[in-house]
């Protein structure tokens, strides 16, 4: 029997909540189905490891995680730390170290649940992020530090193999949908440089995939589309920053962000892949186990099917359909159950 090694790294917050009724729900479809174990690996990095000990990782965090098949990722974060250092402390020298250059956030209305939109039921889209440069590539600085003077840059690095690698992802996995439409957003209008090469990119890979259906959308026009026309949208391929706010806006409209699931995809299998879910670790919720397991239970389906196991991914996306279905709601969905409600629902489920 296969046994896949999964690296927990719950992190701050109601990351830590979630990620373990992810196991749980992970072990009980493991035992269920038979053919293959998981074996979790916790690690406490996150901001009180910080606080504690001044960094949110041990040296050479990647030599320990390259082992695993898979890394199991709540969220990071603390209002006792500034974001950016606890982002650039855990998350994203994980991203980028790994090379997980594509980042897919898919967004559904599931079953039982209400989009703020009366079209809301036409929503199905995936959104590809790129994940390890663009407006994150960490570049820049600040000179003249707290002087009246003082200048800081950020800037996007977009880069030919960069660019190249997420638009081919991006089409082949637009190739594999129902409606084999794929969007390029952009923001080539204003922003001269990287925004052009990213389009022109786009269409030299175009060429190598004509039966896919392409448009392109400005990305603040998306925005509308996203939000008045929903079923004219399919797979949509963005830059690490507009995909951000992209993702957010897809699930707000799919119900709430607390079903938002995602996958930091190293295709290549060169390095582990990281499968998170989007809400982050939510501070106003923590320790009132209230938060919503359904985009970790999601995220543990986008594993498996990563992982090879599409059978088990496939019949963990249906007990949470069947739990939706059935109304069993933390209070983000507009419901009064608990999150240890919904694990024991969906464990029933599967
Ligand atoms: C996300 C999050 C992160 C991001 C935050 C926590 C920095 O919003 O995964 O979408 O912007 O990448
Ligand atoms: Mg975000």
């Amino acid at each position: 029997m296969k046994t896949y090694r999964i690296a927990s790294i719950p992190g701050d917050g109601i990351g830590i909540e979630v990620i373990a009724e992810g196991e749980k729900v992970l072990r009980e479809l493991a035992r269920k189905d038979g053919g293959f174990a998981l074996e979790f690996t916790p690690f406490d990095w996150g901001s009180e490891r910080f606080l504690k000990r001044g960094a949110y990782m041990p040296e050479a965090p990647l030599e320990i995680l390259k082992k695993f098949d898979a890394i199991f990722f709540g969220a990071v974060g603390s209002p006792d730390v500034p974001d950016h250092i606890s982002l650039w402390g855990l998350r994203l020298p994980i991203c980028q170290g790994f090379d997980q250059y594509a980042n897919v956030r898919p967004a559904r209305v599931l079953p039982g649940i209400t989009s703020p939109l009366t079209k809301g039921n036409e929503i199905d889209w995936v959104i590809i992020r790129e994940n390890t440069e663009g407006e994150y590539s960490g570049s820049g600085g600040r000179v003249h530090k707290g002087l009246p003077d003082e200048v800081a840059t950020e800037t996007s690095v977009f880069t030919r193999k960069g660019v190249e690698r997420i638009h081919r992802f991006a089409f082949e996995l637009a190739k594999k949908r129902p409606r084999r439409h794929l969007t390029l957003v952009t923001k080539s209008n204003a922003q001269r440089h990287g925004m052009v090469l990213w389009d022109e990119v786009f269409y030299e890979v175009a060429k190598n995939y004509p039966d896919v259906r392409t448009d392109r959308q400005l990305v603040d026009a998306v925005t509308t589309s996203m939000t008045l026309k929903p079923s004219t949208l399919d797979t949509i391929v963005a830059s690490n920053l507009h995909a951000d706010i992209l993702s957010d806006l897809a699930a707000a409209l799919s119900g709430s962000l607390g079903i938002a699931p995602t996958a930091n995809l190293n295709p290549e299998r060169t390095f582990p892949s990281m499968f998170e879910p989007i809400h982050g670790s939510a501070f106003d919720i923590t320790g009132k186990g209230i938060a919503n397991p359904i985009a970790t239970f999601w995220t543990a389906s986008m594993m498996l099917e990563h992982l090879g196991e599409a059978k088990a991914a496939a019949r963990m996306m249906s007990a949470i359909e069947k739990v939706t279905a059935r109304k069993v709601f933390t209070p983000d969905l507009g419901g009064t159950a608990r999150t240890g409600d919904v694990t024991a629902a969906v464990a029933a489920a599967l």
